[in-house]
């Protein structure tokens, strides 16, 4: 894997939330191709922990390690076990965690991973090497259930015409292939009208749900609350409306303010345990114009960040997100 196939996005505005300095400890539990651990561990003479669930991130991690001096380790492993592998090292509180959701730049270009409608390759999807594949989903799963994640994940208003002709096609014989169902969508919807391909919704769900990705993130900030020290710092770039508004819905609460808005004059939630973050962000930073030019990928992406205060993490945490099909089910029935 080539270092220069991912561009960071928001490296600058990342590093500025972060504020990485001398002495702290850092997490960056979306390592990629390490552009932001390399950003992070030259801002500053800090220690920094990378996690991956990709174990083709292996080699970049590696060659940080041991370019780093000892201030460098990596896990592979998803990000919301990060206490674990904090505790594996016998550490319990860390100064700042960033997370750059989604999918890599390496991921989407490896035709056999499946996670693209545009290279031909299996129906995989998997970020890590382990359960159930997008293949299993579509060729497995109820026509309903589909048609939930379709509309749910990929915001999909034809999610039942698409459910319905994948059921179809797949009674002939199993759907195995990016190209296929990328075909079974593009007729489901009547062909191609706008410069959106047809089947960009249905593989962006069916990748969110393969990688159980909006479940981590909800266990990620629970997590991130738990083990950031007071000051401690947490960023987060999204580039899905959904997750966004989880983690903004999380931090508004946390930092003790009501949901929606966002106006200055908002008044405080009343009654609640005191607010365990203070916002950095107010609103979803966007990257500036002159990135969004050069780099498609930064486009969509939000940074949200906070900062931990001395207030204990709330134990009656609302449940953030709740699966709509069981991945666990989906794995067992294997
Ligand atoms: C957008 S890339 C990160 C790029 C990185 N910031 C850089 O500058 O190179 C996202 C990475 O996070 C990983 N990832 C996504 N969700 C994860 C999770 N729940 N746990 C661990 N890694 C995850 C993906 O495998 C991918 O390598």
């Amino acid at each position: 894997m080539s270092q220069a196939s991912h561009i960071p996005v928001m490296l600058g505005e990342v590093l500025h939330a972060l504020e990485p300095r001398d002495g702290a400890l850092f997490i960056d539990g979306t390592f990629g191709a390490g552009g932001y651990s390399r950003g992070i561990l030259s801002a500053a003479a800090c220690k920094l922990i990378g996690i991956d669930r990709d174990p083709s991130v292996q080699p970049a991690a590696t060659q940080l390690v041991q370019a780093s001096g000892g201030r460098f380790s990596f896990a592979e492993a998803p990000f919301s076990a990060m206490a674990e592998i904090l505790a594996a090292r016998g550490i319990d509180h860390v100064d700042g965690i960033v997370l750059d959701i989604g999918v890599s730049s390496m991921q989407i270009d490896q035709a056999e991973r499946g996670f693209s409608f545009m290279r031909k390759g299996p129906l995989d999807m998997r970020m890590a090497a382990s359960g159930p594949t997008a293949a299993d989903a579509v060729n497995r799963l109820k026509e309903s259930e589909l048609a939930d994640i379709f509309y749910v994940y990929g915001e999909e208003r034809r999610s039942r015409r698409i459910a319905k002709f994948i059921c179809s096609a797949r009674a002939e014989a199993k759907i195995e292939t990016t190209d296929r169902l990328a075909d079974i969508v593009t007729r489901a919807t009547g062909g191609k009208h706008s410069k959106i391909h047809p089947a960009t919704k249905v593989f962006q769900a069916l990748r969110i749900f393969v990688n159980d990705e909006l479940g981590e993130l909800a266990r990620a900030l629970e997590a991130a609350e738990q083990l950031l020290a007071p000051l401690g710092r947490l960023v987060v770039v999204t580039f899905h409306s959904l997750e966004d508004r989880m983690v903004k819905t999380f931090l508004r609460s946390r930092a003790g303010l009501a949901g929606g808005g966002g106006s200055r004059y908002e008044p405080a939630v009343e009654a609640g345990p005191a607010p365990s973050f203070s916002l950095l962000t107010r609103r979803a930073v966007a990257a500036s114009d002159a990135e969004a030019a050069d780099n498609p990928r930064a486009r969509s992406a939000k940074l949200r960040a906070a900062i931990r205060t001395e207030a204990p993490a709330w134990s009656d945490s609302p449940e953030l997100h709740t699966s709509i099909v069981s991945l666990a089910r989906l794995e067992a029935a294997l």
